[in-house]
């Protein structure tokens, strides 16, 4: 293979692309165009089957680590040199769209497969990782599969996590593993001595500001950091019609003093924070019941790491002094740090927008992403692409086909850079 040849961009193909979308979206289709592709489920194992099968025929060889996240390599002409890795995830929110996560691995297999058309070798070898349960939708938290093989957390960490149905994740996950026992598997990453050379994460915007200013890729500077906690209200079940209200302990009455109470510490005139309730369990669940446990999520999220310290530390001390007759454990289930991403990565994805005479804005994310663990380890970068309306996680989400072939020609434009360094 010629090793100075051709430009990798001008082979990505828009229509191969926005068809093996479209193909991924009928697993798990839902109403209004939507997804809902939970992680460790057959839809999830079918969907990496079909990434396997689009694969495998390039050239490209699958492999699994310990906690189910997915590699396909493609070999360099210096194999020993350390990968670059580029990806995201496969799994989605249960009401999303088809493009959050699986986009940016099928932008990485698109690239790939366009460094290989142009008749490229790269030096290092690049590959593609779809990583485990990036959202945090079925199992909480998110980016579990990041945060393993980038030892932030050990991989058997969230074993007891349950889903709605009571399964666990553990299980949950020997159940894949031993679905995909076929395909080799693979060290733990950086905790098992492989650390990437790069690793670079192409996504939808999810937010409104390049449709806004009408250009076409985002450079992403950073990710603002993440607190995720569960806070279990416990009162006493009691008859609803017979038992007076004084002499009750009602765990939701008491679960809306503490979230009016962390909504006032919560306050930010300037609207950066982030705050968010939306997961909420009653037991016993019925009309007639006075509630005995309420057990609620928060999402608090913020780009300075001394508001997130201060406010996500206050959470207990709140909650705990709103209560009036129930009592309340609060467990921190996830903490990312804001990170700022490396020049390296940055640099590279401006050079090869400019070079495809792409309009580019630098902008932080919102949303946190695998890239926020592996950016800890190796010169990490994203590259975002419009997000019509700036409408995600929901059915609606969508970009154009034109807008998602021209991040996959920067992704490859990047790949074939930093894979030749
Ligand atoms: C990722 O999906 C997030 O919630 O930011
Ligand atoms: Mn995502
Ligand atoms: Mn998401």
């Amino acid at each position: 293979m010629d090793r100075v040849a051709a430009d990798p961009a001008s082979a990505v193909s828009e229509t191969r692309q926005w068809d093996r979308l479209m193909e991924m979206a009928k697993l798990g289709a839902i109403p209004g165009d939507g997804v809902n592709r939970a992680c460790l489920t057959e839809l999830d194992r079918q969907a990496r089957r079909l990434l396997i099968a689009w694969a495998e025929p390039l050239g490209l060889t699958p492999s699994v680590d310990v906690i189910g996240n997915l590699f396909l390599r493609m070999e360099g002409t210096e194999p020993a040199l350390a990968p670059v890795l580029a990806g995201s995830h496969m799994d989605s929110q249960p009401n999303g769209g088809r493009f959050d996560g699986i986009w940016g691995v099928l932008a990485a297999l698109e690239a790939v497969q366009a460094i290989r058309e142009a008749g490229m070798a790269t030096r290092r070898p690049i590959e593609i990782v779809a990583w485990t349960n990036e959202e945090g939708g079925r199992f909480a938290p998110g980016c579990m599969g990041s945060m393993a093989y980038t030892g932030y957390r050990p991989p058997d960490t969230w074993d007891a996590v349950t889903d709605t149905e009571g399964l666990t994740f553990g299980a949950e996950l020997r159940r894949q593993l031993e679905a995909e026992r076929d395909i080799p598997r693979r060290g733990l990453g950086v905790v098992d001595g492989a650390t990437p050379s790069a690793y670079v994460e192409a996504h939808i915007e999810q937010g409104p500001r390049l449709e806004a200013e009408d250009l076409e890729i985002g450079v992403v500077t950073g990710i603002q950091g993440s607190r995720w906690f569960t806070v279990e209200i416990h009162g006493r079940s009691d008859h609803a019609g017979t038992t007076p209200l004084r002499l009750r302990k009602d765990a939701v009455q008491d679960m809306l003093r503490a979230i009016a109470a962390l909504n006032a510490l919560m306050h930010d005139p300037e609207d950066v924070l982030r705050f968010t309730v939306a997961r909420i369990e009653i037991s016993p669940n019925s009309s007639n019941s006075v509630a005995e446990r309420a057990r609620f999520s928060i999402d608090f999220r913020h780009p300075d790491r001394t508001v997130l310290a201060e406010r996500g530390d206050a959470i207990e001390r709140v909650v705990k002094g709103a209560l009036t007759t129930c009592s309340a454990t609060v467990t921190e289930r996830f903490n990312a740090d804001p990170i700022t991403f490396d020049r390296l990565v940055r640099d590279a994805v401006e050079k090869a927008a400019r070079a495809q005479g792409l309009g580019t804005l630098r902008l932080p994310s919102g949303a946190f992403h695998d890239a926020q663990f592996l950016a800890r380890v190796c010169p990490s970068g994203m590259i975002f692409v419009p997000s019509r309306g700036g409408v995600s996680h929901h059915p609606s989400e969508y970009t154009s086909p034109a807008h998602l072939a021209a991040g996959a020609r920067v992704l490859a434009g990047v790949l074939a850079d930093l894979a030749d360094r």
